[in-house]
């Protein structure tokens, strides 16, 4: 069935193509692989999963509220425009702002599909390809699933946001291997990972919060991924390829952060858009919500090097220094814990039911 159907666009309004340029490397030695690699190569290998097995897509959701978020995480919670609206205009809110975050997330999955496949051809590294070519894998799995969520439970979406939309042409059409690795798996999949982990949290419907940790319980390797590879490369550029990579970061934090606050969906729903723009930028729980996106990228960034002046003042005056004490390692591991956590008490639930159903027999 096509996405048209559920889409507020037409597609061929908003599909794109991007002239990248860049150096396909191919590599004849076959025996030198890293042991850190070579673990993170078996892990991916080891840890596919099916979408349509793990997942239980029996679950309903309530066309209301289908992720059952608090109202309270809704940007314009609060504002006039919210408190003048009946119970209906807050359903469509709901359902909107609901749809409009995991269309991003589903683009943005898009994006490191194409990533992905990408380093594979540009990496000098063999171990380096064999490693990314589990992550196509992993991220077409991601794309299946958000695209499945949006068609048979939200039935509602929207095109690409802007601002990922302009990170995503900078990354894709650079035609250096590391700006792919530090666009994708430490700017926008660590940004993925905060907001990813805030529904995986606070969802309150368990077919929202088991998707999301399953994504990220395979995106905290991709991380992993991307600082492995960095951390080794950068202390060999000079230090004008690193004030490059440094502005990068910088500029890219400022976009994620200023630019990214759904607007599409206030003028989707005719709402007075300047109005809603301006309660999101000065609501105190949004200020608290945009720093928390940043929980994964700081101590990333920090960890591979890219740790100059210019990025600590600038993550000081966006208020998120803070983040960079976290161990990047122990935050990924926390995830894979928790999807395994998640298993194991879906096992535990299944055997119930079948121990019950032996009983009744
Ligand atoms: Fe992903
Ligand atoms: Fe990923």
């Amino acid at each position: 069935m096509s996405t048209q159907r559920i889409y507020t666009l037409p597609t061929d309004q908003t599909e794109w193509k991007i002239h990248g340029s860049s150096e396909v490397v191919f590599n004849w030695e076959y025996d030198q692989f890293r042991d850190n690699l070579l673990t993170l190569y078996s892990k991916g290998k080891q840890r596919q999963w099916d979408s349509a097995v793990r997942i239980d897509w029996s679950q309903d959701v309530d066309p209301e509220n289908p992720m059952e978020l608090d109202d309270t995480y809704l940007a314009i919670y609060g504002s006039p425009i919210w408190d003048r609206m009946n119970d209906r205009e807050k359903v469509e809110v709901r359902r909107h702002a609901q749809a409009w975050q995991i269309s991003q997330f589903l683009h943005g999955e898009q994006g490191a599909l194409i990533c992905a496949a990408k380093i594979v051809e540009t990496v000098p590294d063999v171990d380096s390809k064999f490693y990314a070519a589990t992550q196509v894998m992993d991220e077409a799995r991601h794309v299946e699933t958000y695209a499945r969520y949006l068609h048979d439970k939200l039935e509602l979406a929207y095109p690409v946001a802007e601002p990922l939309k302009l990170l995503l042409i900078d990354i894709v059409s650079d035609s250096r291997w590391d700006f792919t690795y530090l666009g994708m798996q430490v700017l926008i999949e660590g940004l993925a990972l905060a907001a990813f982990g805030l529904i995986r949290d606070l969802a309150q419907n368990p077919l929202a919060s088991a998707i999301n940790a399953y994504v990220m319980q395979d995106e905290a390797r991709h991380v992993a991924f991307g600082r492995l590879a960095l951390k080794e490369f950068y202390p060999q550029i000079t230090q004008a390829e690193r004030d490059e990579r440094e502005d990068f970061v910088i500029q890219a934090s400022y976009l994620m952060r200023d630019r990214f606050r759904g607007e599409q969906v206030w003028q989707r729903l005719g709402l007075p858009e300047d109005d809603c723009a301006e309660y999101v930028d000065n609501s105190a729980l949004m200020q608290e919500f945009r720093k928390m996106l940043f929980t994964r990228i700081v101590p990333t960034i920090k960890d591979i090097g890219l740790w100059g002046e210019k990025v600590r003042r600038a993550y000081a005056e966006m208020g998120v220094i803070a983040y960079a004490d976290a161990d990047p390692s122990a935050l990924s591991a926390d995830d894979e814990r928790f999807a395994e956590e998640l298993d194991a008490r879906r096992h535990q639930v299944a055997e119930t039911i079948a121990a019950a159903d032996e009983v009744s027999r």
